[in-house]
């Protein structure tokens, strides 16, 4: 399934990359090549992000940025501003990417009341596109209603060889949304894996690259994070391999289910199983 949109597929997640050492990884990140970096208001790491940028030297259009709307800044008061906020941590007048980071529960937040800020957002000019994270079926199919056919660019969620989201990625593929891969390593536990090991072997690439390529494969954004030169050299590497069919079978056939994020404030997931 080849993806193609606005987003770039491959990105830069930057949960843990706090403080000097955060920034600093992050600018080496694009100068290997990352062009979408991915934060959240939660992450602590929107002034890391908008610092490498600028330390980049790159035109502010040659880089992709994501952030994401903390649940506890759902309602209508608190939405925009904590926007306005972010957009001057980053030091931008305007994110490519906002996203809603979690649901609100039970709708303690009416679902509307802060669909309709996110919208409103986009109409202000403070992002390019909106879009979600951590929605299940249910939640896609309220914003489509809401906000009609298109509206939203992705929904991201935990994804990775061994939590595949069969029913989410088919429903995402009828929609014509690509998802986008969070946690893609599975925390790193892609390179404990004998068939993805093998399958590196065969492409001469590490076991992350093979975990990457697959998701994108499937068409999928991917967002792997590191901390280190030579694991984000070797996740930027996907963007260079491509799985026969045959391996993309053997890749399909590693999920599990394995849910690793999966705190309280969860909705109920559509793929339990
Ligand atoms: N929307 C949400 O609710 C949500 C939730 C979770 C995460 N996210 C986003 O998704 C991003 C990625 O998720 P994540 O950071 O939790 O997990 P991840 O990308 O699956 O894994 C990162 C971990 O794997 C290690 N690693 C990375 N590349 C490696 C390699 N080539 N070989 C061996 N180990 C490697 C990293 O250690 P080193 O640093 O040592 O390389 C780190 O411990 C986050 O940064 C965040 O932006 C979103």
């Amino acid at each position: 399934m080849i993806y193609s949109g606005p987003i770039p597929q491959l990105g830069l997640g930057t949960f843990g990359r706090t403080g000097d050492a955060g920034t600093e990884a992050i600018l080496k990140a694009i100068e290997i090549g990352y062009r979408h970096l991915d934060t959240a208001q939660t992450y602590d790491t929107e002034k890391q992000v908008g610092e490498a940028m600028r330390r980049s030297g790159l035109s502010r259009g040659d880089l992709f940025v994501t952030t994401k709307v903390a649940d506890t800044m759902l309602e209508k008061a608190n939405f925009l501003p904590s926007v306005e906020r972010s957009l001057a941590a980053i030091g931008v007048d305007q994110v490519d990417l906002l996203l809603i980071h979690w649901p609100s529960q039970n709708d303690q937040v009416p679902f509307a009341e802060y669909m309709l800020e996110l919208a409103e957002a986009k109409a202000r000019g403070l992002t390019r596109l909106i879009g979600v994270s951590n929605f299940p079926i249910a939640d896609l199919e309220r914003s489509r209603q809401l906000l009609g056919e298109g509206a939203i660019a992705t929904n991201q969620m935990e994804i990775h060889p061994f939590l595949q989201t069969p029913k989410l990625r088919d429903y995402a593929r009828d929609m014509g949304m690509p998802l986008t891969a969070y946690q893609p390593l599975a925390k790193g536990m892609v390179n404990d894996d004998p068939t993805i090991s093998a399958i590196a072997a065969a492409h001469g690439v590490g076991p992350s690259a093979i975990a990457l390529a697959f998701l994108m494969g499937e068409g999928h954004i991917v967002i792997p994070a590191s901390g280190s030169e030579a694991n984000l050299r070797a996740n930027f590497a996907a963007l260079g391999v491509t799985l026969t069919p045959e391996e993309m079978d053997r890749m399909r056939a590693l999920n599990r289910g394995h849910r690793r994020i999966d705190p309280a404030k969860s909705p109920v997931w559509d793929d339990q199983d």
